[in-house]
């Protein structure tokens, strides 16, 4: 039996500099894929062939740049995981205008833009692996239970962001119709709160109703991400795979 196959894969990742995007990024490089890792400021690189690219991944132009220097560099873009996001927390409520639109450029409108992006080379070259890195709040309504506790609102992800998620989810299942037959495949994974930056506030009682009692870990995401982008992984489409210690079952 051979190791899943990623040697020699090209593969662009969003949020290249952030916790999961690094722990994706070493899982990939230890399989032998090629990287390029793009954030506000360029990552630390992972491996020994990885390129960093700093770019404001909400920006049209900043992603076809982007883009464009990847495959001057490498010759071709086999994989994009999208994995550059911010959080927002709070209620819905009191969420003003400006949060929801700060949110949706980068989490939703970023995601997009990417997807968009690669689409022509992945379509040239007949293979593609596209992994969009959604969230269990885009399903669950959000972790906070204010009827028991009202603090608990300001400590998790809140509607602008659930919906944002919740639009990755969707473009993905339209992406994946729209390349299945160009041999490319467009798939989600769903963290559940992963030990990040962005759930250092993550009060316990939440913690507790996570089936498995804890936060989740970086390469836990990365693994999956790793077996989507492999060539094995070539009839699997369209899904929308939790990571979450059974917050969420669906
Ligand atoms: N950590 C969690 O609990 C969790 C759970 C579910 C989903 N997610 C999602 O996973 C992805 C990665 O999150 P993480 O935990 O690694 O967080 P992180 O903050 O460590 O990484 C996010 C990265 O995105 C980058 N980024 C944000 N806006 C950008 C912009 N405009 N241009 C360029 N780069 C930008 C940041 O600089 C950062 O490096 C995000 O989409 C997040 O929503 C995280």
């Amino acid at each position: 039996m051979t190791r899943f196959a990623l040697d020699g894969l090209v593969t662009l990742i969003t949020g290249g500099g952030g916790m999961i995007g690094q722990a994706v990024a070493r899982r990939l490089a230890a399989g032998g894929a090629r990287l390029a890792l793009a954030d506000r400021t360029a990552p630390p690189a992972v491996g020994t062939t990885s390129t960093s690219y700093a770019a404001d991944l909400c920006d049209a132009g900043a992603i076809a740049d982007l883009v464009a220097s990847v495959l001057a560099d490498f010759g071709q873009i086999d994989c994009l995981i999208t994995a550059a996001g911010i959080t927002s927390l709070g209620s819905l409520e009191t969420l003003s205008y400006e949060e929801w639109d700060r949110v949706h450029n980068i989490n939703l409108r970023g995601v997009f833009l990417a997807n968009q992006a690669v689409m022509a080379p992945m379509k040239r070259q007949r293979f593609g692996r596209i992994v969009n890195i959604g969230s269990v709040l885009a399903k669950n309504g959000g972790n906070p239970r204010p009827w028991i506790d009202p603090s608990e609102q300001d400590h998790a992800g809140n509607a602008a962001y659930g919906a944002a998620k919740a639009g990755v989810h969707a473009l993905t299942l339209y992406l994946a119709k729209e390349v299945a037959a160009h041999g490319i495949t467009a798939n989600v994974v769903a963290p559940g709160p992963i030990a990040s930056p962005m759930t250092t506030s993550f009060p316990e009682a939440l913690v507790r109703q996570i089936p498995a009692g804890r936060l989740g870990q970086p390469d836990e995401v990365a693994a999956c991400v790793a077996y989507l982008c492999t060539r094995e992984a070539a009839f699997v489409t369209g899904e929308i795979i939790d990571i979450n210690g059974g917050l969420w079952m669906d």
